[in-house]
């Protein structure tokens, strides 16, 4: 986690590293930490907290050069204090690193030995000593840091500066995301592109082990045998607008709202209009999709819960076996990959360690893997046998909404897509789940205009210290996402479960303190079977919220509060119903004053284990 910059060119560095970083904090908040080449010497100023701290200090300090780095935390090794924020100096050398050294404790017992001292906790301090070291025994600055990496043991991204250095610096990554963004006459590195999208859109990518060379003019790239690589550059689309919360109290909020446009996005250029059929040019040529054996829908987080809505829609319309597993289970759980199984990894980010691991874990044992991934040129996006995109853009709230409602949207792609493949989905069927998708978005809206209904329940169940969310069905993993959203973001303790269950457990904790949320859409085979559910709660003084059709005269007798949608097909009904919980999560969370976008202890994109 963590967010790394780095700039050279003529403009105010420390403005391009401050604003760079606050695009970044969704990677974290707990320092942060700027380092600034002035003149002959390089500054570093640093701040424990929020990036606002830090501003606070620099107040009145105005560092001015050509050249910098940055660095926002999410503390893995080390307390989030000041000492352990980054930029981390050892002689010559100031560091930022995203990642984690895991062979750090080894080394730093090794350096030790040799005299070497530590002012922190951290694991990246052994990285700044390394490369000095390397420096001290008459390697020059490329040399010095190929030695210096080539010692450590898991995931970096890192920028490096060396007062001996004064018109350049050194970036290089093993298992964390970093790109490179070229302008003219400055150069830019950040962990991801929204951090840099104001100045430039021309982005290139950096492999693992490759070391990039950043002066004004360029950047030169050397692979681990220290040749020169030559890569060329692409222009991303997401402009510096989308970036902006445009009048919106949060990006949450704004996020929510971008669904509707989200899923055109995703969905309208791979339906042929003439026919109503899916294309999906992505996988066109991929042969192996018309025999597929078995499914593995892998994510985390959201991410997780997109891939159990995915197993029904696969199951339902391409009738293959699916299975679902969280990545950090699945990597070690020594799982059975058989010929033609399509192993789909799920990631809004492309980044996340353990969704990375395990489609790599997956891949070695002979799956092709197909990723849906919102962040072109991300990692997981880069190392998938093929990728599908959806076109969420940036997503910078820490709570994950319009990825999650796009990556939805993908998963009916690519169901409907498997089943022509294999000849399972009859034609009308196909044709009528598309008209229904082509439908959600202006329904979508249509609930938008009506959130501010929810703020009455908010209200009223604000201060409960407990929630249980309860679905059946293709609307359960709605439940699951709908608890985590309100968790997440509010710090309320919330409980998905499958509500077929609750005898088996939760019914135990309802109480007239206890906010019983159900979703509840009608045409589902097990609509009467959740009523029975209510009437359980209701006994028990349950305080109910139902999410219901419009038009449903049954349910609301069983609720203490109610949440209609328009009707649509039960199928579809997960792209609707996740949009009340979402808002509900948030307008609580607004009335409880918590950080909406930067809720306590999470990051956005989980790159360490
Ligand atoms: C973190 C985020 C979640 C996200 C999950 C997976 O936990 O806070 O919002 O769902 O990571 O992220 P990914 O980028 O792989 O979708």
């Amino acid at each position: 986690m963590c967010g790394i910059i780095g700039y050279i060119g003529d403009r105010d560095v420390l403005e391009v590293i401050l604003e760079g970083l606050q695009r970044l904090e969704y990677r974290g908040y707990d320092s942060a930490g700027v380092a600034v080449m002035t003149g002959d010497d390089l500054e570093v100023v640093k701040s424990a907290g929020k990036l606002s701290n830090l501003r606070d200090k620099l107040r009145d300090r105005h560092l001015s050069g050509r050249l910098g780095i940055g660095h926002t935390r999410w503390a893995t090794h080390g307390k989030p204090s000041e000492t352990n924020a980054h930029p981390h100096r050892h002689g010559n050398i100031v560091i930022v690193h995203n990642g984690i050294v895991e062979n750090y404790l080894e080394l730093k017992r090794s350096l030790m030995l040799e005299g070497h001292e530590f002012y922190s906790e951290t694991d990246t301090e052994v990285i700044a000593h390394l490369i000095q070291r390397a420096f001290d025994t008459g390697y020059d600055f490329v040399h010095a840091v190929k030695i210096a990496v080539s010692r450590l043991e898991g995931s970096f991204a890192l920028g490096i500066l060396a007062t001996s250095e004064p018109d350049r610096f050194i970036a290089t990554k093993r298992n964390s995301p970093l790109v490179i963004g070229c302008g003219k006459d400055e150069q830019f590195i950040a962990s991801d592109i929204p951090a840099i999208v104001n100045y430039t859109r021309e982005i290139k990518h950096l492999e693992d082990d490759e070391i990039a060379v950043v002066t004004r003019q360029k950047v030169v790239i050397y692979d681990r045998n220290l040749e020169i690589v030559e890569r060329s550059s692409h222009n991303v689309t997401w402009s510096p607008i989308m970036v902006e919360k445009l009048g919106y109290k949060h990006f949450m909020l704004k996020e929510i709202h971008e669904q509707p446009r989200a899923l055109i996005d995703t969905i309208m250029e791979r339906v042929d209009k003439s026919t109503n059929r899916i294309i999906l040019e992505e996988l066109e040529n991929v042969s192996e999709l018309s025999q597929v054996s078995k499914v593995v829908l892998l994510g985390c987080g959201t991410a997780g819960h997109a891939c159990m809505v995915g197993k029904f829609l696969i199951e339902k319309l391409a009738r293959i076996p699916v299975e679902v597993d969280l990545s950090s289970e699945y990597r070690y759980r020594d799982p059975i990959v058989l010929p033609d199984t399509l192993v789909v990894p799920i990631s809004q980010s492309g980044e996340t360690a353990d969704t990375l691991a395990a489609m790599n874990e997956a891949k070695g044992r002979g799956a092709i893997t197909v990723a849906i991934c919102n962040v072109i040129d991300s990692t997981i996006a880069r190392s998938a046998d093929h990728v599908l995109f959806t076109h969420a853009g940036p997503e910078i709230g820490v709570a994950s909404t319009k990825a999650f409602t796009t990556q939805l949207a993908m998963l009916y792609l690519l169901s409907l897509y498997l089943g022509r493949k294999n000849g399972k989905l009859p034609l009308e069927h196909e044709h009528d789940i598309v008209l229904g998708l082509l439908r959600i978005p202006p329904l979508i809206s249509s609930v938008l205009d009506r959130l501010v209904e929810l703020d009455n329940i908010s209200h009223r169940f604000f201060h409960c210290r407990d929630f249980l969310y309860l679905g059946r069905g293709i609307n359960y993993p709605i439940a699951l996402e709908g608890a985590l959203k309100l968790k997440e973001i509010s710090y309320i303790h919330a409980e998905g479960y499958a509500a077929g269950e609750m005898k088996h457990g939760p019914i135990a904790l309802i109480d007239e303190h206890m906010p019983v949320v159900v979703v509840a859409p009608m045409g589902s085979r097990t609509h009467e079977k959740i009523l029975s559910n209510l009437e359980e709660a209701k006994a028990r003084n349950g305080k109910v919220i139902g999410i219901i059709t419009e038009g449903d005269h049954s349910t609301p007798q069983f609720c203490d509060e109610v949440f209609s949608l328009p009707l649509c097909a039960e199928v579809l009904s997960p792209l609707l119903t996740v949009i009340p919980l979402q808002y509900l999560a948030y307008s609580i969370a607004v009335l409880l004053g918590t950080d909406v976008d930067q809720p306590r202890n999470l990051a956005k994109s989980v790159t360490v284990e």
